[in-house]
């Protein structure tokens, strides 16, 4: 059965089927439904699930680091609407919501978008109201989308840069919108091979500067979950 032939309602009822209710982060104070090595799916080989690289069922390092930043400075995003680009399971919207600033939950993972789903069910779980966030599954990454972008808005980008072509993309996209837009861009990142990586760093055509903010050491069991990161760090991209 494939994502594209089940509406919503079937897919929400798979996901709290088959996910289970993790605090298990650097944000306890938001739940999640994940698959977790407690579920059967964990070892499960990619046919078992009906849909195609489920990783709105996974809490990523980088977006745990960037979740905890937005839920311990809170005054910076006063005013301001919180992008949460390639949301995932939403924890960057959820804690958006939870210190008081609107949101954008941004997922292209499937037509339907299974992410925005699991998202919505998210938010239920930690007993928000979704009214200050909006849904979308556009893919904001094409040069039309640059004058759409909201203006006044810090676009917060949890575990985002796992491919080198698509880092380079992202960046020059980036580079634009705080160029015309003056849109400030949080990373939150373990050091994934493509930004911690300084020969790939120097081959990138757009260039840049990492103004660290902080850096989080991931519980235990993110570390086992995500081997080989200890950390996840914050930082604000500026461009040159
Ligand atoms: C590694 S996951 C990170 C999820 C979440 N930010 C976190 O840290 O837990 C990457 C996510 O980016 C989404 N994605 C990939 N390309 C995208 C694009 N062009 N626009 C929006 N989302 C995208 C994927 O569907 C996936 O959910």
């Amino acid at each position: 059965m494939h994502s594209l032939k089940m509406g919503a309602r079937r897919i929400a009822r798979w996901i709290m089927k088959n996910t289970v209710v993790s605090r298990e982060s650097l944000t306890p104070e938001i739940a999640l439904r994940l698959i977790t090595e407690t579920c059967p799916l964990w070892m499960a080989t990619p046919d078992k699930c009906p849909f195609p690289n489920p990783y709105w069922a996974f809490y990523w390092p980088g977006g745990q680091a960037a979740t905890r930043y937005i839920l311990d400075n809170k005054k910076e995003f006063s005013g301001k609407t919180v992008f949460d680009f390639g949301a995932g399971c939403g924890s960057a919207s959820i804690a958006s919501a939870m210190v008081g600033t609107r949101s954008i939950a941004n997922d292209i993972d499937s037509v339907i978008t299974v992410a925005l789903v699991s998202i919505a069910l998210n938010y239920r779980l930690n007993k928000l109201s979704d009214a200050n966030v909006q849904y979308t599954n556009k893919n904001f990454l094409s040069p039309m989308e640059i004058d759409n972008f909201p203006k006044d808005s810090i676009i917060v980008l949890g575990d985002m840069f796992y491919d080198t072509d698509f880092t380079e993309l992202t960046l020059k996209w980036l580079a634009r919108l705080q160029k015309e837009r003056g849109t400030r861009a949080l990373v939150g990142d373990p050091d994934r091979h493509p930004m911690a990586d300084r020969n790939y760093a120097k081959s990138y055509s757009v260039k840049f500067s990492r103004i660290p903010l902080v850096d989080y050491p991931l519980p235990d069991y993110i570390i086992r979950e995500h081997y080989g990161f200890n950390t996840a760090k914050v930082y604000e991209l500026v461009f040159n």
